[in-house]
């Protein structure tokens, strides 16, 4: 069940609803209590004034994530007033989109079980406020209870109101809210269980998201792969009875679309590291090995549903990762999609092996920039933790990435490609082995490898998001647990980027 969003131009005091939301902020070092973020005007009058006190006598500090509720006794329309710490601000006291976003989505969250709430952070900024509220509302029930909602969870909360005085509100409001379909359909398909969600029936998904989008949809089957010397995603997907597939989704960015774009994610549907097994502990987090399949179909069906004019094809192979009497086996060759021979030293560095494959075939559409993600290695998480991404490529195009990560809130950082470390991946028989023989620099070195596939002088990014692509901690901001969809906001902005600047 999704969240309605819908935006208002009314005062929060008087305007019917189960609940309110109104921002806090700490208060400098004079105080103890929050104060008052922007927006609570009313409300803060119909408590005579003292709105942030009674915030203060209920314990609240206006810190991010803190949720604090007031009933309102017939001071204003809604029975409740629920504040929510948006954390302190910037030297110019004025709150960062990603401040409001993660306070909305905290808000949304706590808001579960309600019918309808107004919020006025839509006043302090309603592009955060929208996609935080949609973000923080997400839940996943499909396997919960007999129909999808009988085992005592909440619903989601049915509707947000989002107080605004923007001309251009509505418009505001439909882009945002099909950017948040767009994370929450990559949140899908990452929960679905990788019983349910195995090549054949993640690229039947996709297929189906992208025709009721209007895109070009081609799916290979292990026959087509076969065919077309899909060395890779054969080789990786050789160990499992369910069967590899690759699927390509094109939008043709309208009329005059400014720039070509190719978009390449990893779709393990399941990792177990195949011969080279993972050990026990936590191997249900790789249910996630597709996060990056997930973020780059989601986006591209965005792109076409806004009408971006950009060209975007998305290349995606999908294997499941399994040890079997037919798995490829460390030693194999395999001869990768264009001719290139790779040394499998590590059955469990597989995702490299059907990007690589993937990787070629998008180049072979001439286009003007690529962007690879991936949950790579668990390195990328030694090295930034769980919520950056790692972000690797070419130099500027590299930067460029990272900057949108930053603004969108999602997370990531540049990060090297050094040429030293490509000789630790030469093969004793073959053009490239898959792992070096150390575990120095293992994000860096996933990169290197992956760099010997892309076109010279083609722009691109390798974005790692091992760690953040799933949240196995508890709920924060807009960010439940598990399938969080990063990186499709990136992704995303990038592309209107280009779209705009070339
Ligand atoms: N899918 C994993 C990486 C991963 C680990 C993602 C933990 C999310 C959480 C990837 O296929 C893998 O197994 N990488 C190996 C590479 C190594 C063998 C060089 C790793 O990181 O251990
Ligand atoms: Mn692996
Ligand atoms: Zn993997």
């Amino acid at each position: 069940m999704s969240t309605e969003l819908r935006i208002r131009n009314e005062s929060a005091a008087t305007a019917e609803a189960d609940a309110v939301v109104v921002g806090l902020i700490p208060a400098g070092s004079d105080g103890n209590g929050p104060t008052l973020a922007p927006g609570a005007e009313e409300v803060d009058a119909a408590f005579g004034g003292k709105l942030a006190e009674e915030f203060a006598l209920a314990g609240a500090s206006g810190k991010a994530d803190e949720v604090v509720r007031l009933p309102s006794r017939g001071a204003v329309a809604a029975p409740v007033v629920v504040g929510v710490g948006l954390g302190k601000p910037d030297a110019d006291g004025k709150p960062e989109p990603e401040q409001v976003r993660r306070a909305s989505g905290a808000a949304a969250r706590a808001l579960a079980g309600t019918g309808t709430a107004v919020s006025t952070l839509g006043r302090i900024d309603l592009p955060a406020a929208a996609e935080g509220s949609s973000l923080g509302a997400y839940t996943f029930t499909a396997y919960k209870g007999s129909n999808g909602n009988g085992s005592g969870a909440k619903n989601p909360v049915e509707r947000v109101d989002l107080l605004t005085t923007a001309d251009d509100g509505e418009e505001t409001l439909r882009r945002c809210a099909a950017v948040a379909d767009a994370v929450r359909t990559a949140r899908d398909l990452i929960n679905t269980p990788p019983n349910d969600l195995y090549p054949e029936t993640f690229a039947a998904r996709a297929r189906e998201l992208g025709e009721a989008a209007g895109l070009e949809v081609e799916v290979l089957d292990d026959a087509a792969l076969a065919e077309g010397g899909y060395g890779g995603v054969l080789g990786v997907g050789s160990g499992s009875s369910r069967k590899p597939r690759l699927v390509r989704l094109r939008w043709s960015g309208g009329d005059a679309p400014r720039a070509k774009v190719a978009l390449v994610g990893k779709g393990i549907t399941f990792d177990t590291g195949g011969i080279s097994i993972k050990p026990a502990a936590n191997m249900d987090h790789m249910t996630s090995d597709m996060s990056g399949a997930a973020a780059v179909i989601a986006t591209t069906v965005l792109a076409a549903q806004l009408g971006l004019p950009v060209a975007v094809t998305a290349t995606v192979p999908m294997a499941e990762n399994m040890p079997s009497d037919t798995a490829y086996r460390p030693g194999d060759v395999l001869r990768m999609y264009g001719g290139k021979t790779v040394e499998v030293l590590n059955t469990d560095a597989e995702g490299r092996l059907i990007l690589a494959d993937a990787i070629v075939r998008a180049g072979e559409d001439d286009p003007d920039y690529l962007i690879e993600t991936s949950t790579l290695t668990g390195a990328q998480m030694v090295a930034l933790g769980t919520r950056t991404a790692g972000i690797m490529g070419s130099d500027e195009f590299r930067d460029r990435v990272a900057r949108h990560a930053q603004a969108t809130g999602e997370g990531g950082w540049p990060m090297p490609l050094p040429d030293h470390l490509r000789p630790d991946l030469d093969s004793r028989i073959a053009d490239i082995a898959n792992v070096t023989g150390h575990r120095f620099g293992g994000m860096l070195a996933a990169g290197v490898f992956l760099r010997e596939f892309v076109p010279e002088n083609l722009p691109w990014a390798h974005i790692d998001v091992a760690g953040p692509a799933f949240n196995s901690g508890g709920p924060w901001g807009y960010t439940g647990k598990g399938g969080t969809g990063v990186p499709v906001r990136t992704i995303f902005a990038v592309l209107s980027d280009i779209a705009e600047n070339g």
